[in-house]
């Protein structure tokens, strides 16, 4: 393998299938169960806040019967011993990158472990469910929501985001059906600033044609092999 300095990595909801968590576009997946518009949108949580609570609320209680994968596992190795860059992007609200050892991950669709006051603006480490009101840490009003990343709302830390694509050589893409921008545009971008371009996926992912290379399989397996052949090669 060509000597590889900078790596960006976006992971998706396929990498946290194996551990049991849903993914949204899967038959039977988040979003055949679930009208997007009622539980991911702005308009859905002022029509209907209960609801919206009460979706977030069981989701962030399930991480607690769920854990890491091998794939999880093999990224936050590769964090420890990777001697170049590294930056994770995922578009996961779960924490078990977190919980497989990664340090530094940027979740750019926001965490269900965290809430963000609508009063103050402020974001909180959250664990506990938000149905019944609870009060802002921060300035004691109750008007938290989930730090969740809702449809027609922007996406954490894109500008960093950006910085790294355009200067990495090495873009790989985890467990994503490239179907939700901008995360599927950062392909891309990689691409055009010259990266070589890696997916790692069950199956081809909409902007599939765009990678230079694709593997198909699960994610417990292709992950650890990559990872292996970076390290090792
Ligand atoms: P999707 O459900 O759209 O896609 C999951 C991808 O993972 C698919 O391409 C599957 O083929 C693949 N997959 C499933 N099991 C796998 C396995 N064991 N190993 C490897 N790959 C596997 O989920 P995302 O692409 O993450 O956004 O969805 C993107 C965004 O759409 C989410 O962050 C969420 C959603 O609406 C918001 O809520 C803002």
């Amino acid at each position: 393998m060509a000597e590889i300095a900078r790596i960006v990595i976006l992971t998706g909801a396929g990498i946290s299938a194996e551990s049991g968590i849903d993914t949204f576009r899967a038959a039977g997946g988040l979003w055949e169960q679930h009208r997007v518009e009622d539980v991911a949108t702005p308009e859905g949580f002022a029509r209907n806040p209960d609801l919206v609570l009460n979706f977030y609320d069981m989701r962030r209680a399930a991480l607690a019967r769920v854990a890491p994968n091998a794939a999880h596992l093999a990224l936050a190795r590769l964090e420890r011993e990777f001697a170049g860059d590294l930056l994770l992007v995922t578009q996961n609200v779960d924490d078990l990158h977190e919980r497989g050892g990664s340090a530094r991950v940027l979740h750019m669709h926001g965490e269900l472990k965290s809430a963000l006051c609508q009063a103050c603006g402020m974001r909180s480490r959250w664990e506990q469910a938000m149905i019944d009101r609870p009060p802002c840490p921060v300035c004691q009003a109750r008007a938290l929501r989930p730090d969740v990343v809702w449809f027609g709302e922007m996406p954490y830390q894109m500008g960093r985001i950006y910085q790294a694509l355009a200067a990495c050589d090495l873009f790989v893409s985890i467990g994503t059906s490239g179907a939700v921008y901008p995360a599927a545009g950062f392909v891309a971008e990689a691409r055009d600033a010259g990266a070589r371009c890696l997916e790692l996926n069950l199956e081809p992912s909409e902007g599939s044609h765009l990678f230079h290379e694709t593997r198909l399989g699960a994610a417990s397996r292709l992950v650890p092999e990559w990872v292996e052949e970076v390290l090792g090669g």
